[in-house]
C-alpha cells in the first residue's frame, strides 16, 4: 500500500531524493507542539524528486498536504491521512536584479520568513520590515499572505513558480493569485516551491530601525515566544478580535492544556499538555462567548487540518 519503509523504498528507487520517516507525531513539527501522527513525512530533495513524488502519489490516490514550518496550523489528534510534504530543502535565497530603486530576489519556499526578513535588513531592502516576529516559511507566507504593522507579503511578491497535484510546473503573476487579507486562491493541493519578490532599496540602518521598531511593538503587545499558533481568529470588518474576546472578559480561560494569552486575547498558548480537541473546545467556547456579548461571528485565522 506504499505507506510503509519497502513499498516507498521499492517504488521510488532512483526516482526520488529525499528523507521519509512514517509514523511520525506532528508535535515534533508544529509551533503548538500538537497534533497525532503523519502516516509518512518526505522532504524532498529537488524539484524533480517532487515532481515524482505527486506523480505517484497521484497515480495510488494517496492524499497528501504540505508542510511550512508548522506555525499557522493545529493539526488534529488524528494526526494526518497520507503523506506530509516538507520543504525544508527548498531554502535558497538569491538576488536576481540589483538596481538603483529595486532588488528583485528569488526565494523558495522553505526559507524561514525570519531568515528573508534579516536578509533584506542586512542589504537595506525594504518592504517587508512589519513582518518581523511573524515565524513559519515564506511558501506559507505566500499562501496565507501573512501580515503585520500594514505590511503584507503579497506586496513584495511579483511572481510564484508552484507545482500542482499532477506535477506540472508553473510561474503564475501575483495579480492573478488572488491575496486577499490572511488568504489567497492558491490551492491546498497546489505547492509553491519559489518565488521573485521585489523590494524598494534604503539605507540600511533605516530598514533595520524600522525592523526593529516593529519587533519591539510586538514583543510588548504578543506572546511571540509561547506555543501558540499565531492569531487565532480574523479580524472582523473594522474590529479587532484580540480585543472583542478580552472585553468579553474571556482571558486565562482554558480547556486542558489550552489558554487564553494574558498578554494577548487573540492567542491561545499550550501550557503543556494541550490537545488539538482543547484548542478546538476552546475555540467554541471563546466564540460562543463573543458572538452572545458582541453579535460578533468570529472565523479562524489558522488553518486546522488532520482526521477528527
Ligand atoms: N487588544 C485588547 N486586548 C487584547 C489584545 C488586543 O484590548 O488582549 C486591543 C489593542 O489594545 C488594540 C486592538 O485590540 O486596540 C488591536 O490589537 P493589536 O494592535 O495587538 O492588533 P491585532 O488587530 O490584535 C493584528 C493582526 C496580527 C498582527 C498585528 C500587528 C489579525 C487577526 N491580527 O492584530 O497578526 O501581528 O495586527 O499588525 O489580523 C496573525 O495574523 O497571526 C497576527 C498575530
Amino acid at each position: 500500500m506504499l505507506l510503509n519503509d519497502k513499498d516507498w523504498q521499492g517504488t521510488f528507487k532512483g526516482i526520488y531524493q529525499g528523507d521519509t520517516a512514517f509514523d511520525v507525531t506532528m508535535k515534533a513539527h508544529t509551533n503548538l507542539a500538537i497534533g497525532g501522527p503523519a502516516d509518512v513525512l518526505t522532504t524532498p530533495a529537488d524539484p524533480l524528486s517532487m515532481r515524482n513524488l505527486l506523480v505517484v502519489l497521484g497515480k495510488n490516490r494517496i492524499p497528501f498536504f504540505t508542510l511550512g514550518g508548522g506555525t499557522n496550523i493545529l493539526v488534529r489528534d488524528g494526526g494526518i491521512e497520507g503523506v506530509v510534504i516538507s520543504l525544508k530543502e527548498f531554502n535558497r535565497t538569491e538576488v536576481l536584479r540589483e538596481g538603483n530603486k529595486y532588488a528583485e530576489l528569488f526565494v523558495e519556499a522553505g526559507v524561514p520568513l525570519q531568515r528573508l526578513v534579516n536578509f533584506c535588513r542586512e542589504r537595506g531592502y525594504s518592504g517587508i520590515e512589519g513582518l518581523t516576529g511573524i515565524p513559519g516559511t515564506v511558501g506559507g507566507a505566500i499562501c496565507g499572505n501573512a501580515g503585520s504593522y500594514g505590511c503584507e507579503m503579497k506586496d513584495a511578491v511579483v511572481s510564484v513558480a508552484m507545482i500542482d497535484s499532477h506535477g506540472t510546473l508553473d510561474r503564475f503573476k501575483a495579480e492573478g493569485l488572488g491575496f486577499k487579507y490572511r488568504g489567497s486562491d492558491i490551492l491546498q493541493t497546489d505547492i509553491v516551491l519559489s518565488a521573485n519578490i521585489r523590494l524598494k532599496r534604503d539605507e540600511k540602518d533605516a530598514v533595520s530601525a524600522r525592523t526593529d521598531d516593529f519587533f519591539e511593538q510586538k514583543r510588548h503587545k504578543q506572546p511571540v515566544s509561547a506555543r501558540s499558533a499565531g492569531c487565532v481568529f480574523k479580524n472582523p470588518d473594522g474590529l479587532a478580535a484580540g480585543r472583542l474576546i478580552d472585553e468579553a472578559g474571556c482571558k486565562g480561560m482554558r480547556v486542558g492544556g489550552i489558554e487564553v494569552s494574558a498578554v494577548h486575547a487573540n492567542f491561545f498558548i499550550n501550557s503543556g499538555g494541550g490537545t488539538a480537541s482543547d484548542y478546538l473546545n476552546l475555540m467554541d467556547e471563546i466564540s460562543s462567548v463573543v458572538e452572545k456579548k458582541f453579535g460578533v461571528a468570529l472565523e479562524p485565522e489558522i488553518r486546522v487540518v488532520g482526521r477528527e
